[in-house]
């Protein structure tokens, strides 16, 4: 079948590249992709946003599966917009924008957790009308003080302030325009103290099956200090997530909110990404996502054995269940490799060199742009080395020293992916 993968980072790399692995994929298109993704398929130049546009496409070259990979066609409703009669018959994986409500309101995501009995942090949402509630909320909790966006920001929308009188000015700014509309609405959170981890389920809306769970390491510096990125890194599997743990994760969360994205009748297929929190060997949810993490992605493709594209089309016909995972028992480390100054102000244009001397990685283009027969970097994080080792340390080692035999100016990453495991 032909397949068309919406998305253009190293998320989508890692999905293409397990996709042309597959002998059920006769020709993949990527729009718009990037010099990685031309490796294993076809780029072809339409946003994401230009549902017309990929509409005429899939008609034109017969494609029978859509793949999304971000989030913001899906709040936009692309699968809604697929659904009409002269599209119905292809195949897409991404939830409704009903669904993907699950991740572009916070809100709306909170209080589908509470109807179904799913552990999160206790909350209180507030508009301008509940302010003085908001700010009675803030005093009741100890310091740190978590405040959400309730809509899309770029992934900025969340604050977490050790001041209250910090904290009760910030809920004001955010109230009054400080993430534009996405802040109209606010979800306070009390502060949940652990670590993260992060595990992904392929599923119709009724049935699922688990990925491989992974961490990622959001943090620009070594030993997670400084600023929040978009994941300078990422392992998988997760060492401290054990029988117990994920048994809990079962029966605790993912099936009752499989459960209830059936009772809500949410027309939901695709990838559910659960952001957890392990509170002293309790699994809690930070967030959902309506599709795979980046870097996570990096990891979990490389160890799954099975016929992706077989496991897509079973999700779209509903019978997934038919499917067991195989699921490679080494680690897989994935090192981002970003540009200087990230994730402030940086600097494209550069050519990268070296990429003909990786030895032993899979090097997965993020932020990368062709010119002529040059690679150059186009955005913050530019590529994701990952190399599967049956010890995940060896894993990081190999990760880094092809980091370090690629080149181009300002080149940063952490050499620590993995150090507090
Ligand atoms: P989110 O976009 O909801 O995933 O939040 C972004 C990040 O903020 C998460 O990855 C956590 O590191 C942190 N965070 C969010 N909510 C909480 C919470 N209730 N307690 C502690 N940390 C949180
Ligand atoms: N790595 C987290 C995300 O993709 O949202």
């Amino acid at each position: 079948m032909n397949i068309l993968l919406i998305g253009s980072g190293g998320r989508e790399h890692a999905i293409a590249w397990k996709l042309a692995q597959s002998s059920l994929c006769d020709q993949l298109y990527i729009a718009t992709g990037n010099p990685g993704t031309a490796l294993v398929g076809k780029n072809i130049d339409i946003q994401a946003h230009d549902f017309e546009a990929l509409k005429s496409f899939c008609l034109d070259q017969d494609i029978s599966m859509i793949i999304v990979g971000p989030e913001a066609p899906l709040v936009e409703g692309i699968t809604d917009f697929f659904r009409q009669e002269a599209t119905k018959h292809i195949g897409i994986i991404g939830p409704s924008a009903y669904a993907a409500q699950l991740e572009g309101s916070k809100a709306f995501a909170k209080q589908f957790m509470q109807k179904y009995g799913i552990p999160t942090a206790s909350y209180l949402e507030v508009t301008t009308s509940n302010l003085q509630e908001g700010f009675r909320f803030l005093e009741a909790q100890s310091a740190p003080y978590v405040l959400k966006a309730d809509g899309l920001a770029a992934g900025k929308g969340v604050l977490i302030i050790q001041d209250l009188e910090e904290a009760q000015l910030s809920l004001q700014e955010m109230l009054t325009g400080k993430f534009g509309k996405a802040s109209e609405k606010v979800v306070l959170e009390a502060f949940l103290s652990g670590i993260e981890f992060s595990v992904f389920a392929l599923t119709n809306g009724k049935d699922y099956i688990l990925l491989p769970e992974a961490k990622d390491y959001k943090r620009i510096g070594e030993g997670d200090t400084g600023l929040n990125t978009g994941g300078m890194g990422a392992v998988s599997p997760v060492p401290f997530v054990d029988q117990s743990l994920w048994t809990k994760v079962r029966a605790r969360i993912v099936e009752p909110t499989i459960h209830g994205i059936h009772q809500e009748q949410m027309d939901y297929t695709g990838f559910v990404f659960f952001g957890l929190i392990n509170v002293e060997g309790e699994p809690y949810v930070i967030e959902y996502n309506c599709r795979m993490g980046d870097p996570e992605t990096e990891v979990v493709m490389p160890r799954i054995q099975n016929d992706l594209v077989a496991l897509l089309q079973s999700a779209i016909e509903g019978n997934l269940t038919e499917h067991q995972m195989q699921i490679d028992a080494r680690s897989a480390v994935t090192v981002m490799m970003v540009s200087g100054g990230y994730p402030e102000d940086y600097a494209k244009g550069y050519t990268i060199s070296g990429l003909d001397q990786v030895e032993g990685s899979i090097v997965f283009h993020a932020g990368t742009h062709a010119s002529g027969d040059k690679i150059l970097t186009s955005g913050g994080r530019v590529l994701a080395v990952t190399t599967l080792h049956t010890d995940f340390k060896a894993a990081a080692k190999i990760s880094i020293s092809n980091a370090d035999i690629i080149q181009f100016d300002g080149k940063y990453y952490r050499k620590d992916i993995g150090f507090d495991l």
